[in-house]
């Protein structure tokens, strides 16, 4: 293609940084625009990115632009309207996770998009790395053979070291330890598992120490799937641990074990005593410049290029995982009851 798509970002913070390298990077599109509350130097901000960028202080006047697509890496809670606002305007949207902070808002976005004919990705950029695709490609090659279980856990101490700490604490804008964070594991658990959920049940706790005591909800819970089939699953989300960055992922199949980087399959007759290694990059960082953006960026405007879909992670696949997360949050509300996602109205 000869000319690529401008894209304009709304919301210039730290996840923003690492979304404007990632779309200057890849082959199709750039970032031409911003728009932030600040009102940011146009000279400045386009030596320090390389380009001619334009910035703006009114979301109307950036959506009234001649940006193809907007990069919405925002504060949650500002996602919903700034999204329904991009697509009404007719631009395509890579959307930060959360889509939203309530399902009822997630649904209006794709909405949205699906009557004004624009495309969505969620930034679910875990389905993108090395760790996660190396993961896929050996269970589609039938190595586990099919999987009954599986637990997918994400351990990441979301403390005042970690920059959004400052409005991640609240509940408008983290909301619960599976919305502000723990959504990769669950997301990650559904790519390989299925998302054809049932029913949830989850409970959900804080932790002692003072470090954590700023959050106004529970930074650590933990849920049970029921998939269709009587398959079954978990996934915790723990955000006040003082431990390294983990994304615990175990497998089990009529064949074999996945557990992280290790496996046996007994179709490759290794040895069940010990674990085979796999090489590949893990997920181990909760740094925004080591996440896998590139290359889901890269996916999503060849497939803008192509007028089709997002793969893996457009609007319509991501609500799903959202679907099965607000019933699990509803479920901690309620002491852990099992509730079926067909009760989500
Ligand atoms: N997918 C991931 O792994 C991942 C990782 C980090 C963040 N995120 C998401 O990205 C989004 C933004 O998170 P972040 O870590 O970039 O937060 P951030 O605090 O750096 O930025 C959040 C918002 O604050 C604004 N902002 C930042 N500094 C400001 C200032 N001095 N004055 C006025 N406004 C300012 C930004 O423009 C942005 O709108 C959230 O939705 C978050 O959940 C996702």
């Amino acid at each position: 293609m000869s000319k690529k798509f401008n894209v304009g970002m709304i919301g210039y913070g730290w996840a923003a940084g690492a979304h404007i390298d990632a779309i200057n990077a890849t082959s199709n599109a750039e970032v031409t625009a911003v728009y932030s509350s600040r009102k940011l130097n146009d000279a400045e901000l386009s030596a320090k990115h390389g380009r001619p960028m334009k910035s703006y202080t009114d979301l109307d006047a950036l959506l009234a632009s001649d940006v193809d697509a907007v990069d919405i890496s925002s504060y949650p809670s500002q996602h919903k309207d700034q999204a329904v606002a991009a697509a009404k305007a007719g631009k395509h949207i890579i959307l930060e996770k959360p889509m939203a902070m309530t399902l009822e808002d997630c649904r209006a976005i794709v909405k949205a998009a699906a009557d004004n004919k624009v495309k969505g990705c969620v930034c679910f950029e875990c389905r993108f790395s090395g760790q996660f695709t190396g993961t896929k490609a050996l269970l589609d090659e039938g190595l586990l053979g099919d999987l009954h279980y599986g637990e997918i856990d994400y351990y990441h101490g979301i403390g005042p070291w970690y920059g959004q700490f400052r409005w991640n604490t609240f509940k408008k804008d983290g909301g619960s330890a599976l919305l502000t964070a723990g959504c990769h594991a669950l997301d990650a658990l559904l790519m390989f598992m299925g998302n054809d959920v049932e029913a949830v049940s989850s409970i959900s706790t804080k932790s002692k120490s003072e470090i954590f005591a700023p959050y106004e909800y529970d930074t650590s819970s933990v849920t049970i799937l029921h998939f269709k089939g009587g398959r079954i699953g978990k996934s915790a989300a723990i955000v006040d641990c003082l431990q390294p960055y983990y994304f615990h992922t175990h497998l089990v199949g009529s064949h074999g074990s996945l557990l992280d980087n290790k496996f046996h399959s007994a179709k490759l007759h290794t040895n069940k005593a010990g674990w085979s290694q796999l090489n590949m990059k893990m997920l181990d960082s909760g740094d925004v410049s080591d996440h896998p953006y590139q290359t889901q960026f890269q996916a999503f405007f060849d497939a803008l290029e192509a007028g089709k879909d997002m793969p893996l992670t457009s609007f319509a696949e991501s609500l799903k995982t959202f679907e099965v997360l607000f019933a699990a949050d509803k479920s901690a509300e309620e002491g852990g009851r099992l509730v079926k996602l067909s009760e989500l109205a």
